[in-house]
């Protein structure tokens, strides 16, 4: 026993961290965007989503992937059943390089593919939480005997510049996170993405496909009000960070999906003209009856669009997998 444990010990590599955010670079990005996109001729006023996911929202974006009418988490874990052996085999990756890795069981889908293909030497999760990302890289290194493991912990819309260069990488953006960043955002992400990239090296990207606008309605503005909660949240977050006082109450949730953009927007509705103060910027923020704070918007793709986005980058699609419903799209495509 003492000899195994020793020999397990004596295998597993160590964890190595990264970190490219600094202590209190969270809270100024806050701040100027909160300056910048609440200010009092911002029409909508906006925030991005990024700041929905304190500890709190996280939690609630948990609860949300399970909820019947949430179909994208469950569609994309479809597809990677289905075919991650096929993404193994057509990446040729040794090192899966995960942005935003929340989604540790639909790693270990890709992980244990790429070492089924004999392949897998590196795992690399990139994310902006530093507790959260050691959390997990521990908990993969130790189940993936001789699996490098190194943690990144930066801000994708930042520090697509920093993400190692070592081994044959496959960058794996999944669930559709995509979908939270507007055409020209998306557009400067796949280019600096490909840049960084050697030829053969690519991209695995989760997209949500267009249906109809039920589905989508439904998928946003749940039966339980979950979404509702992770909404509202974002004020809470306002409220601990700059010392605000929202009151969540006065704000209603809707996430209509918007048929000229192609996007479902999360929106919080004041249901009252209301003052809400903001002390550590020495600001009041005004909302009329009905105003809109939009926190997020989550793009819908048609699958040829996904392609020649990522081909002008220089991106070249090599394959596309769906779901059987045809809800959801994983799409792998190279630097050439
Ligand atoms: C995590 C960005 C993919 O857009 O569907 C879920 C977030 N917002 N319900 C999405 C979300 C409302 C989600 N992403």
């Amino acid at each position: 026993m003492r000899h195994r444990a020793w020999a397990g010990l004596e295998r597993q590599a160590p964890v190595t961290v990264e970190v490219h955010v600094r202590p209190g670079d969270a809270l100024r990005a806050l701040r100027a965007e909160v300056l910048a996109g609440l200010c009092g001729d911002c029409r909508p006023k906006e925030l991005s989503p990024k700041w929905l996911y304190d500890e709190r929202g996280s939690e609630l974006f948990d609860e949300i992937t399970r909820l019947p009418e949430y179909y994208p988490t469950r569609r994309e874990r479809e597809i990677l059943e289905a075919h991650a052996g096929d993404i193994a085999r057509a990446s040729g990756a040794d090192t899966l390089i995960e942005l935003g890795s929340g989604s540790s069981e639909k790693t270990r889908l890709l992980l244990d593919a790429m070492r089924g293909a004999g392949t897998l030497r590196r795992f690399v999760p990139f994310d902006v939480s530093e507790r959260f990302l050691r959390q997990s890289a521990e908990a993969v290194a130790g189940e993936y005997p001789g699996l490098r493991v190194h943690a990144v912990v930066g801000d994708f819309g930042l520090h697509l510049g920093k993400l190692p260069r070592r081994g044959r990488r496959l960058v794996a953006f999944l669930g559709g996170t995509i979908g939270n960043l507007k055409p020209p955002e998306r557009a400067r992400f796949y280019s600096e993405l490909a840049v960084g990239l050697e030829p053969g090296e690519g991209l695995l990207l989760g997209t949500d496909l267009l249906k109809s606008r039920e589905r989508l309605f439904a998928a946003y503005n749940d039966r339980a009000g979950v979404t509702a909660a992770f909404n509202r949240n974002v004020l809470r977050v306002l409220n601990r960070e700059l010392g605000a006082d929202f009151e969540p109450e006065a704000f209603e949730h809707l996430a209509p999906f918007d048929e000229e953009n192609g996007w479902v927007e999360m929106r919080l509705i004041s249901t009252q003209p209301q003052a809400v103060k903001l002390p550590t910027l020495k600001r009041y923020v005004n909302f009329a009856e009905g105003e809109v704070l939009r926190t997020e918007v989550s793009c819908k793709f048609r699958a040829e669009q996904v392609e020649a986005e990522l081909a002008a980058a220089g991106l070249h699609l090599t394959e596309r997998w769906t779901d059987a419903a045809g809800d959801f799209a994983l799409s792998l495509a190279l630097k050439r």
